[in-house]
């Protein structure tokens, strides 16, 4: 077919297409607001937020749109005053994505990542809950949380803390998790508001993409977010087609507004404004964490006539608004619960053993035996609990993995370190003179000062590792022959480095730096300022030779031990991104030695996002727990001795190597060259371009491993008002109870004459099945996924004709196939 017929056809078909796309869309949770109780009740709270509106000075108005310091702060990250004047009580604005982050304790659930690769939207939206309740009892009114920007690069620093490479798996996650948080009376905020697929120069970084990709990839998810009700969305950092992002008109009003009728309000990430008119104009309405260009100067701005007092209105419109529909204007909304920590600690648990991705399993490694175990890897004794950044959260507890698998097991339980990441105590006789390395303190308003010798034997690659008492109190310069070996990152930038492996166990601060030393004696200089806090510090090391004793004893382990489980890491956080998927530090190598030693060894990945294994074939299992929260020791243990199914499923495609994947190769694409970024892949953007390169990834999306089988038949597919409804039969055929999720995906229209994905996801369910088991499974794809974004007409035209439909339990592991006529 040529592409002027099939343009006809399509765009023919185009206006009663866009009916049953909007019709479907409009469905999904825009209903509640269609009924005459709601209407009435949306006209007296407007009424309400009028009034309110009006009895307000400017700089009241005003002092609503930015941050400010919290009196009393519990540690959340924004606060906003309120006006007691007016019964407008202080807003206070939590991250984040795995629990609330404040300074008290509170449910460390597993990362958002281990939550998707469930497929399960009901399990989102209790995960969306056990927040929800959290915020309000922890004092907090805002949740600025969940983050829906796509999977784009695997080397993304906060790949960990969104959701997936797909827009309709993406879409459907954020907006129960969304109805799970608000039903308890938190506010959410969806971010980043658009294309903060990447940390590296997050700051500046000019993306340019298409629109039809920008509708079709990017932003299903925040769509659907705004359809579930989102109370506020968060601007991202990132310029968008040569306008940051906060104050980019036809990102802020054209689609969120006017498309999507968003009647929430817009924040900037923090300390993301640019500018006041400007940014206010395009449809900013709040400034966080302060108020640089929406405190005085806005106040300023209205007064001098560049900026009409009714912009002001609009946005303080919209907050108050919200504030009114959770019932914090006229003391309706409950009183803040208690928590209930033993609640919170239970989903944990569940979506972290739903989420648990095996992704190789051979010679029946997994399950454990009652065998004797090695358990190696620093990740072994020390709980991965969460990634970096404002993704933190303060754990009510954290076991270990080594402790849940010794209480678990039957047999002996050994344990090996395999690679020491805080260093080790320098040898008293290598410092000349000698002073205390272990544990230095600097009191209050003193200084201290260290001038001596570091004197090593053997030339050898050394990592100092400086410990030291916290960011605020300051840190020890130390100086190697001259060299200034922790300089200190600028302002912002400071507090993102390291999560995990960032903190040691006591809770000091951790920095490393590597340097290659000859032998001799080499000149050591610190010198450190008690500040008003005091300081405390110790410098410790690792060279070539303390990593090869610690492989040799991880070898030993593994060689005495019936089976080995390996715990791997990769300590991810926002403000960085990776420069390889390759595992960080010395892990292939410890991985290579010990599974050389003992050939049923299982690796227990504790990592953000897709990782290399060019080990892989020679390790026995390797199971993908990313981030798992507070319970993650308890459901790796489960996981690994069979008390349960890995529930889980790829939600990005794991690339082979760094050079196969959709930014590999191409800087323009990834990072970006001269400050632009080009989303050149188009809709292609996670399976879709390996499945238009024919690249072959190391594990595909949709991929996961149960512990039993399934088998599919029976086929058939038939379009219906509500979309395309595909019917097939999933049967247990193992001897175990097991989760599958079997997908469907669905390829493109013949009718649309555009570069379409080979193939996409259209729909999936997850599913517990007893052995024997079977059941007859319907999935609905919804007009909207089978749409194509009109350039022309700038809306959404469905993709009609016959389109094939296969069924398969990874986005390359597709087992049945059959077709169906969509619209008609
Ligand atoms: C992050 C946001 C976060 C905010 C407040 C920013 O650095 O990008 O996601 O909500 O900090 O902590």
């Amino acid at each position: 077919m040529s592409d002027t017929v099939s343009r006809r056809s399509a765009l023919t078909l185009l206006s009663g297409t866009i009916a049953v796309v909007a019709a479907a869309a409009g469905s999904l949770s825009l209903a509640p607001r269609a009924t005459a109780r709601s209407r009435t009740g949306a006209r007296i709270r407007g009424r309400r937020v009028d009034h309110l509106l009006g009895a307000l000075t400017l700089d009241e108005k005003v002092s609503l749109l930015h941050g400010a310091t919290d009196p009393d702060t519990l540690g959340e990250a924004g606060y906003v005053p309120g006006v007691p004047r007016r019964g407008i009580p202080p807003l206070r604005l939590a991250d984040g994505p795995a629990g609330v982050r404040v300074t008290r304790h509170a449910t460390a659930l597993p990362a958002p990542v281990l939550l998707a690769s469930a497929f399960d939207p009901e399990l989102a939206r209790r995960y969306g809950q056990v927040i929800g309740r959290e915020g309000r009892a922890l004092g907090q009114d805002v949740l600025l949380s969940p983050m829906v920007n796509l999977i784009r690069t695997p080397y993304a620093g906060r790949n960990f803390e969104t959701f997936s490479e797909d827009p309709l798996l993406a879409a459907d996650l954020v907006a129960a998790e969304i109805e799970g948080i608000q039903r308890e009376g938190l506010i959410a905020t969806v971010k980043h508001l658009a294309l903060n697929n990447q940390e590296k120069d997050r700051m500046s970084v000019d993306v340019h993409v298409d629109e039809r990709t920008l509708h079709e990839v990017e932003l299903r998810g925040f769509e659907a977010a705004v359809r579930a009700g989102a109370g506020a969305v968060m601007g991202a950092y990132n310029k968008v087609d040569g306008t940051y992002a906060c104050e980019n008109e036809a990102l802020l009003t054209g689609i969120l507004r006017d498309r999507w009728g968003f009647d929430g309000w817009v924040m900037t990430d923090w300390y993301a404004a640019h500018s006041t008119e400007k940014a206010l104009t395009a449809g900013l309405d709040m400034e966080m964490p302060n108020g640089a260009y929406f405190g005085t100067a806005l106040a300023a701005a209205v007064r001098d006539g560049r900026v009409a007092e009714a912009h002001v209105d609009r946005a303080v419109r919209r907050v108050l608004a919200v504030m009114d529909r959770f019932g914090l204007l006229d003391g309706s909304a409950p009183p803040r619960p208690e928590r209930d920590a033993p609640a919170g600690a239970a989903v944990a648990l569940e979506v972290a053993k739903a989420g648990a991705t095996l992704l190789h399993n051979a010679h029946g490694t997994l399950p454990l035996t009652a065998g004797s175990v090695a358990v190696i890897g620093p990740t072994g004794a020390l709980p991965f609990v969460s990634g970096g950044g404002s993704a933190h959260v303060v754990p009510d507890h954290a076991d270990s993995p080594l402790d849940a698998l010794r209480s678990r097991a039957s047999g002996e339980v050994t344990y090996a370190l395999g690679e020491d990441v805080f260093g080790k105590p320098i040898p008293a006789d290598a410092l000349s003179p000698g002073f205390p390395s272990e544990g230095t303190r600097v009191d209050a308003g003193t200084a201290w000062s260290y001038d001596g010798t570091l004197t090593v034997g053997e030339a050898d690659e050394w990592t100092l590792v400086l410990h030291f008492s916290g960011i605020a109190t300051g840190r020890p310069k130390v100086q190697l022959d001259g060299t200034e070996l922790f300089p200190i990152a600028s302002g912002w930038g400071e507090a993102f480095v390291g999560g995990l492996l960032g903190t040691a166990p006591d809770g000091l601060a951790v920095r490393r730096a590597t340097l290659r030393l000859t032998p001799g004696a080499h000149r050591l200089r610190i010198s450190a300022q008690g500040g008003t806090a005091g300081l405390e510090f110790r410098l410790r090391y690792g060279t070539g030779a303390t990593r090869d004793a610690d492989v040799a004893e991880a070898v030993r382990a593994a060689r005495a031990a019936h089976q080995v489980v390996l715990f791997a890491y990769e300590d991810a956080t926002e403000g960085q991104d990776r420069t390889t998927i390759g595992l960080p530090g010395h892990q292939n190598r410890l991985i290579e030695a010990v599974t050389a030693a003992n050939q049923r060894t299982t690796v227990v990945l504790n990592t953000s996002s897709a990782t290399a294994m060019p080990w892989l074939e020679r390790t026995g299992a390797v199971l993908q727990m990313y981030y798992p929260g507070q319970e993650g020791a308890a459901a790796t243990a489960a996981v690994l001795f069979g008390d349960c199914d890995p529930g889980g499923r790829l939600t990005q495609s794991f690339p082979v190597d760094d050079d196969h994947h959709p930014v590999a190769g191409d800087p323009r694409r990834y990072p970006g060259k001269g400050g632009v970024e080009e989303y050149s892949e188009g809709v292609h953007a996670g399976y879709r371009w390996y499945d238009a390169e024919g690249v072959r990834p190391l594990f595909p999306f949709g991929h996961g491993l149960s512990y039993t089988s399934f088998a599919y038949g029976d086929p058939s597919a038939r379009w219906t008002r509500d979309g395309l409804e595909v019917d097939f039969t999933v049967r247990n055929t193992g001897r175990r109870t097991g989760v599958d999720v079997p997908q469907v995906y669905v390829g493109p229209s013949p009718d649309v004459p555009l570069d379409q994905p080979v193939r996409l996801l259209g729909g999936y369910r997850r599913l517990t099945l007893e052995p024997g088991e079977r059941r007859r499974v319907t999935v609905r794809v919804a007009p909207l996924t089978l749409s194509c974004w009109d350039t022309a007409r700038h809306d959404w035209v469905l993709g009609t004709g016959r389109r094939t439909v296969w069924i398969g339990a990874s986005s390359r592991d597709l087992r049945l196939r059959t077709s169906a006529d969509v619209g008609g």
